[in-house]
């Protein structure tokens, strides 16, 4: 009886190191491995997506910012304000200058990647204990966004 009952403590003690330690970590770490050489070069202040280069007037294309407070709010005013006060996010006041133009429309189309890649959204992560979902945008919505902060923070 004493024997049955170690050998069941021992498989259940084996099959949770398995379940929980053994297989996934190291699957993990290869795929972490994959990743770092087929990205060698990870630029933070472009951020990781589609967007490179994005072309900005000095001027506020009026009709384009319309456009994104539209998109902003019905998608992200449940948590962003567009002040500096954070509310799930961080308060949008001044994003246009401390993030360029890429790396707002390479996060807002490409969320779950840049916050497992990019420094700076895993800093905001550590402070908002939320993980900004991703909100299925066009390209056309990201750049309107773009453009509504950018008039958010004064750009005329
Ligand atoms: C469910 C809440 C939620 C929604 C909805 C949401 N966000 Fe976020 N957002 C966050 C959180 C939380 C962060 C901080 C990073 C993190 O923790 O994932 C963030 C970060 C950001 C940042 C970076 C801010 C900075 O200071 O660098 C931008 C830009 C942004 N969000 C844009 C958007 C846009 C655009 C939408 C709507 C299309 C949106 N978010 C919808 C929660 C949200």
């Amino acid at each position: 009886m004493k024997r049955v009952i170690t050998a069941a403590i021992m498989v259940a003690f084996l099959y949770a190191c398995g379940n929980q330690n053994g297989t996934p970590a190291s699957a993990s770490v290869a795929e972490e491995k994959k990743e770092a050489s087929a990205n060698p070069s990870y630029d933070p202040n472009r951020g990781e997506g589609k967007f490179k280069a994005v072309e900005v007037s000095g001027k506020l294309d009026a009709a384009m910012a319309e456009n994104g407070n539209k998109v902003y709010s019905v998608k992200c005013s449940s948590c962003h304000k567009t002040t500096d006060e954070k509310l799930v996010g961080p308060g949008w006041k001044g994003v246009s200058a401390r993030r360029t133009a890429p790396w707002i429309m390479n996060f807002i189309t490409n969320t779950d990647e840049m916050i497992t890649k990019d420094p700076k959204a895993q800093a905001m992560l550590e402070i908002c204990l939320v993980r900004m979902p991703n909100q299925n945008l066009s390209d056309i919505d990201a750049r309107n966004l773009y453009e509504f902060m950018r008039k958010n923070d004064g750009v005329k």
